[in-house]
């Protein structure tokens, strides 16, 4: 029955592949996931969690689809844009729905470099990589913890942050993934892009991305590409707000998927202590790396003073 298939994957404890903490069925899929035959027109959209995966993958699809609407209402953004590492019983898998779209494909992870499939670096295929303030990422990650449940049941906020710090949630470090990704801009085709620089001048990074995939669109579409992905449209949209899944995956009620979208929340929840313990620790894990000469956004800004 239901409530049988219910109990049987209601949060599931992690599952570490090579070291690293996966959600029981996504561990499932990386040995197949080696697999994966990759197109040269593919393009990879790779972002930890809760770094504005959709809403790239939104953005990426409505410039496919030269800006039309319509085209873009065709599925849920999860089919358009195949997660590759997704899988979950009763729910199409991302290598399932991978085998129904057709090229130029557009594909997300949130793997590390360590678990992704080797075809996609040795054929070097195109990235759009984004990174968020590591603070507000662990705030959202927290909510999409509590109502996204695949995951384990997050526990208390302040033990959540400190397996954040430690890497001991979904998807491992935060640290890890923005730097490894980061390295990888050096001898592959990567687009490097902030979550915060594109809440500031969308309209900047989109043309960014433009540039990049080697494509040009009108003024105009790109004018309505901005208006359509902003977060309000984004979240009222049915084929972007993740309504479409069983609520016993995603609980809504509990928080939305799309839930503020906005930069500096952690600051609502954040204590003066944690936000001090947090700051030491960045600073630690981020020691040495050359992201920080790159950024120009305030979180790595505020540290590079320290
Ligand atoms: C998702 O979109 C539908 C259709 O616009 C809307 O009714 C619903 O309230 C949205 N859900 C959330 C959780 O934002």
């Amino acid at each position: 029955s239901n409530m049988e298939l219910i109990e049987d994957f209601s949060r599931p404890p992690l599952v570490p592949v090579k070291g690293i903490p996966l959600i029981k069925y996504f561990a499932e899929t990386i040995g197949p996931l080696q697999n994966l035959t990759v197109w040269p027109d593919d393009l990879l959209i790779s972002t930890y969690p809760k770094s504005g995966t959709t809403w790239m993958s939104e953005i990426l699809d409505m410039i496919y689809q030269d800006g039309q609407l319509e085209k873009c209402r065709r599925a849920p953004i999860y089919a358009r844009v195949p997660f590759l590492e997704f899988k979950c019983p009763g729910v199409p898998s991302g290598l399932e729905s991978l085998e129904e779209t057709p090229a130029p494909r557009l594909l997300k992870t949130h793997l590390p470099l360590s678990l992704l499939p080797q075809s996609l670096l040795d054929q070097k295929i195109k990235v759009i990589y984004i990174a968020r303030n590591p603070k507000d990422v662990v705030v959202s990650y927290y909510n999409f913890y509590n109502m996204a449940k695949l995951h384990p049941d997050p526990g208390t906020w302040e033990s959540f942050l400190e397996n954040f710090m430690d890497g001991k949630v979904s998807y491992g470090s935060w640290f890890q993934h923005v730097k490894e990704w980061w390295e990888l801009t050096h001898t592959h085709p990567v687009l490097y892009l902030f979550y915060e620089d594109m809440k500031e001048n969308p309209k900047r990074e989109i043309k960014k991305v433009l540039e990049f995939l080697g494509r040009s669109l009108h003024e105009e579409t790109v004018d309505l590409i901005v208006h359509h992905t902003s977060f309000k449209k984004m979240k009222e949209n049915p084929m972007t707000n993740y309504t479409t899944l069983p609520s016993e995956i995603m609980d809504h009620g509990v928080s939305p998927f799309m839930r503020k979208g906005t930069t500096g929340d952690w600051k609502n929840t954040f204590t003066v202590a944690q936000n001090e313990r947090f700051d030491a620790h960045y600073a630690k894990m981020m020691k040495g790396c050359n992201l920080k000469k790159q950024a120009t956004f305030h979180f790595l800004i505020r540290v590079l003073d320290m």
